[in-house]
């Protein structure tokens, strides 16, 4: 722009000094034209005043020329046109004048003049004729042509103009400085601004830079807003990937990964930084690799089941899916080894119901075979095999209700209105419900201890302490006693059931809570246990944040301890 603006102001400078020496030009040529005519006037009213009778026009005409030099013409000419005497020419050889313009003139109004192109000499010629009494003077003298005053003044134009054209630029340059100066800060404070230095741009100096400083301070106010914005969205992303459980990793089409979160690296047992390795040379697991070549290829998600050894055996879920626009793939990882746990012992516990009730419908079986074939004849004998008949149906009885019960325990996960149930009433009667039994053994259950009430179903915290009691009863010695004691200790409800019994040994004390899980099998099975008491009691306590402690000393007796909220 800076030499734009230079080029245009020479190209001024030269056509303003064009103009004003040809206007120069002109001037002088005026003045000189006005010069030549007042000399000859002047010339000529000298010479008629001198007049001298007794001479001829044309010896005038020749001596006058002659002493005035400037190559002046005089020529004399009559009223009618006739030529008296010339001071070049030979007057008498001389055509009629009367039609020269000048003479023409002259002749009408007293004076005439012009200017007359002559082809002899080659030059313009001021031509001046007067009427004096009855003879017009005409004098004449070549102009000074154009081409020489060009070449006189054209000097001093050159130089005018080179002069006034190192001044134009001089002054131009000074001018686009201070013009341009603003600019040149904007463009700085801009620089700062885009470098983070500042975060606006200060008010000009100059007014019309204004709406420009507006606009350029909107913009980059804008502009903050959506860079903001769009940094807030990819933190969102950034912390929903970050926290999720599941292991997530996205890879490009060579395989290579371009995000990964810290539970992948976990899942995986991989280190932290993956990015930009290829996710082959990480996970060398066949089935994986191929998983992921063939999820690619055939561009469909596909679903993988993983055993994977970390710290501990884990089960993996692999979800993976093919990234229809970068031709790559991302993987989800969830830690299935608790659905496989879950799955597992739901799978045992269905074994384990067939064999339970197996065995005594065996037993049964085994028993009306004998009668029906009239092996037992007398009738102690029937009476025999019918109560052991029956005895095996009340286990079968109870395993079932027990099922039952458990089945019913696991479709209860949060337990919604609850009552308050006083652990004192309750322990009283299973007391009451639980004594003619012991009796037969000689067993005295106590019950001591403070009501203390907590938020649950009645009906579970009464099996609760009926698994208990009823285990205090079965696994005590004959004559031996069982404590029951409730109150509060350290915040919390409790319940203790406490016996004389045989106790339980250490290596067992952990397992007695799984199912069907028995100690002595010969012995629970005369007794009709099915080693499911407790992990209903378990299940239960589970549901009401309760605690279980269980301390026990081998044929000195154990004592369970159940801790609950307090009710408020
Ligand atoms: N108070 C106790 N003293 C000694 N051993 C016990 C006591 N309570 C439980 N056990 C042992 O723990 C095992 C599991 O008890 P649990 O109550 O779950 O089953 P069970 O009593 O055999 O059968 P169920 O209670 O279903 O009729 C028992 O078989 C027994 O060996
Ligand atoms: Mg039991």
């Amino acid at each position: 722009m800076r030499k734009r603006i230079i080029l245009f102001c020479t190209v001024l400078t030269f056509a303003a000094l064009a103009i004003s020496g040809a206007i120069a030009l002109f001037a002088v040529e005026q003045r000189y034209l006005k010069e030549a005519r007042s000399f000859l006037i002047g010339s000529m009213e000298a010479v008629m005043s001198s007049g001298d009778s007794a001479v001829s026009f044309d010896t005038i005409a020749r001596e006058k020329a002659g002493a005035l030099k400037n190559g002046v013409r005089i020529t004399f000419i009559d009223l009618d046109g006739v030529v008296l005497g010339d001071s070049e020419a030979d007057y008498r050889t001389m055509p009629d004048h009367a039609g020269r313009a000048e003479v023409a003139e002259a002749l009408r109004t007293g004076f005439g003049e012009e200017i007359r192109h002559s082809d002899t000499v080659g030059v313009d010629l001021l031509y001046v004729a007067k009427k004096y009494g009855d003879v017009i003077a005409r004098f004449a003298m070549p102009l000074k042509n154009e081409q020489i005053f060009a070449a006189d003044i054209l000097p001093s134009i050159i130089i005018a103009s080179i002069l006034s054209l190192i001044a134009a630029v001089i002054a131009v340059n000074l001018l686009m400085k201070r013009i341009l100066k603003p600019f040149y800060e904007l463009q700085k404070v801009l620089s700062e601004v885009l470098g983070g230095k500042r975060t606006k741009i200060p008010e000009s100096e100059y007014a019309e830079l204004s709406p420009v400083v507006e606009g350029l301070n909107e913009m980059t106010g804008r502009i903050d807003t959506y860079v903001k914005s769009i940094r807030q969205q990819t933190e969102k992303i950034d912390n929903i990937i970050r926290y999720m459980q599941e292991g997530m990793i996205l890879l490009d089409e060579d395989l290579h990964v371009l995000l990964s979160n810290e539970a992948a690296h976990e899942l995986f047992g991989l280190e932290s930084d993956l990015n930009g390795k290829n996710f082959l040379h990480l996970v060398r697991n066949k089935e994986v690799i191929s998983s992921l070549h063939a999820a690619v290829r055939e561009q469909k998600p596909i679903v993988l089941d993983l055993k994977k050894k970390l710290s501990e055996m884990r089960y993996l879920r692999i979800f993976i899916s093919p990234v229809q626009k970068s031709a790559g793939a991302i993987m989800l990882v969830s830690d299935i080894t608790e659905l496989k746990r879950a799955e597992n012992v739901r799978r045992e516990f269905t074994a384990n119901v067939s064999h339970e009730l197996k065995t005594p419908l065996t037993t049964i079986k085994g028993f009306a075979e004998l009668m029906s074939e009239g092996m037992v004849k007398d009738e102690r004998s029937i009476n025999k095999y019918a109560m052991l008949i029956r005895f095996e149906v009340e286990r079968l009885i109870n395993l079932i209700n027990d099922i039952l019960r458990i089945a019913e325990l696991e479709e209860t996960s949060i337990p919604v209105n609850l009552e308050e149930v006083d652990l004192k009433e309750v322990a009283e009667d299973v007391r009451s419900l639980l004594t003619e039994e012991a009796s037969k053994r000689g067993i005295r259950i106590k019950l001591q201890g403070e009501s203390v009430k907590i938020s649950a179903f009645r009906d579970s915290i009464k099996q609760l302490i009926l698994n208990l009691v009823d285990n205090a009863i079965k696994y005590n010695r004959d004559k031996g006693t069982v404590d029951i004691t409730v109150g509060r200790k350290g915040g919390k409800a409790f319940i203790a059931v406490e016996d004389t019994g045989i106790g339980i040994p250490k290596e067992h004390q952990q397992r007695i809570f799984e199912r069907f899980y028995r100690v002595d099998k010969a012995r629970s099975k005369k007794t009709g246990g099915t080693g499911l008491g407790l992990s209903i009691v378990k299940h239960i306590a589970g549901l009401y944040k309760g605690e279980i402690k269980l301390t026990s000393e081998i044929e000195e007796g154990t004592k369970f301890t159940i801790l609950f909220p307090i009710a408020h």
